[in-house]
């Protein structure tokens, strides 16, 4: 490889999220690291960066989603690219293509699963010769399932010596809602792509599952008493991207001889607790629903925008500090053997979380790539467990995000 000005970019750097990743960088980077900040407009980046504590004296980089050349010289500079400039289906192909063609690592906070189809289906071949990792869903969506999943079906392989059946996710959140969330939300509703969303298995390889495991995998309705848990659960917030992540996941390892099971399911939840716990799960599903179909109307969209904070903008510090989640992940064997795992984290998912998680899994890619799963020659599209793995789950737990098997 050629060497690289620097070892890690942040590109969309002067967004809601892109500023929290540029403080994250200033503060948990190994000193002497080489890293930029980049995006659209040099003023506002100049302005991120007189925000950082002295002594980061950053480059800043300039390039317009729709910049080609300045995309490519950009992605030519670094050996990671870290990306939050969304909605991804319509600032992303550009990046991505450079960061194939260029052998650049590649990590985001995407949740857009039909655009990421789209890169499996143009750069996954590519990558994969080349052994450049292409890591999108690296933030709240979908590193604590994809994570969570991974660790306790390898536990239950290695304690019980058993393939595992089928792994459960429950999550319990607290956070708020930021502009560029809701952007990427209604620019899914108008460009049509959410009913290409339900696919159950959309980043899947072809043929990578079978008539019975499809029936097992259909969408989670309704609520029911979780007989495990001893609580209540309804469809899961996120379900709609984490559980085809996970999906991918298991695929992935099994094209490599490392199943997770052969009949493999996974299903994600909501999980609500007492008091009023079927009361609360009720609420939850139906506020869910209401506001899925909001969007789904434009006169309902039009009328809820206002409501919603605008691009650039999100929750405050305060309610940033206030919010958290907790998800519990189990995994069953063929006899009912159990593994069951926690994953808790302190701040709002949506941007604590995530760019704890997109951040530490930029910090993978540029100094423990030795270290990676599948060693260094691994790459395609993939995903944060088959990508970074255990190697990312211990730099979680390095930082403070609670973890247990
Ligand atoms: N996975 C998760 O849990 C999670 C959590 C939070 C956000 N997200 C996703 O992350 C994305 C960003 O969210 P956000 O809240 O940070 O949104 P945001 O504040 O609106 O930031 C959007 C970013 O895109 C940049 N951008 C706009 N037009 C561009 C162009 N033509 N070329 C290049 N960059 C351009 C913006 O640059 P300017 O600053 O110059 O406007 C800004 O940096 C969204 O897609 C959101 O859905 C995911």
């Amino acid at each position: 490889m050629t060497p690289r000005t620097y070892e890690v970019v942040l590109y969309g750097a002067s967004g809601f999220t892109g500023r929290q990743t540029a403080a994250y960088f200033a503060a948990h980077a190994p000193w002497g690291l080489r890293w930029a900040i980049a995006g659209r407009d040099r003023g506002r980046l100049e302005a991120v960066r007189r925000l950082l504590p002295a002594g980061h004296a950053v480059d800043v980089l300039v390039a317009d989603g729709a910049d080609q050349p300045a995309i490519d010289a950009m992605v030519a500079s670094t050996r990671v690219l870290l990306s939050t400039a969304g909605p991804f289906a319509v600032y992303g192909n550009g990046v991505v293509e450079a960061c194939v063609r260029l052998r650049t690592d590649y990590v985001d906070i995407t949740g857009e699963t039909a655009w990421v189809r789209g890169l499996i289906d143009r750069h996954h071949v590519t990558a994969a010769r080349d052994g450049t990792r292409i890591v999108p869903f690296s933030g709240f969506d979908s590193v604590p399932s994809d994570l969570g999943t991974l660790l306790v079906v390898r536990e239950l392989q290695r304690r019980h010596g058993v393939t595992c059946q089928e792994s459960r996710a429950y999550f319990r959140m607290f956070g708020g809602l930021n502009g560029g969330t809701v952007a990427t939300a209604i620019q899914w509703q108008e460009s049509g792509i959410s009913a290409r969303m339900r696919d159950p298995f959309l980043l899947n390889p072809p043929g990578s599952w079978s008539a019975a495991v499809a029936e097992r995998s259909r969408e989670v309705e309704g609520l029911h008493f979780d007989a495990d848990l001893g609580a209540w659960v309804g469809p899961g917030l996120m379900a709609l991207t984490d559980t085809r992540v996970v999906r991918r996941s298991a695929a992935l390892f099994a094209e490599w001889g490392e199943p997770y099971g052969p009949a493999f399911v996974y299903q994600e939840y909501a999980k609500s607790e007492r008091p009023f716990a079927r009361a609360k799960a009720v609420a939850m599903a139906t506020a869910l629903g209401a506001l899925n179909g909001a969007l789904a109307r434009p006169w309902s969209r039009r009328l809820l925008r206002p409501l919603f904070p605008a691009p650039g903008r999100g929750p405050s510090e305060r309610s940033m500090n206030r919010g958290w989640f907790r998800s519990e992940h189990l995994a069953i064997g063929p006899a009912g053997q159990r593994v069951l795992g926690t994953i808790f984290h302190r701040g709002d998912p949506s941007n604590r979380a995530t760019v704890r998680f997109v951040c530490e899994s930029a910090l993978c890619l540029a100094l423990e790539r030795e270290s990676l799963p599948g060693g260094p020659g691994r790459g395609g599209v993939l995903t944060p467990a088959t990508a970074l793995g255990m190697v990312l789950a211990r730099r979680l737990q390095n930082a403070g995000v609670e973890i247990s098997v």
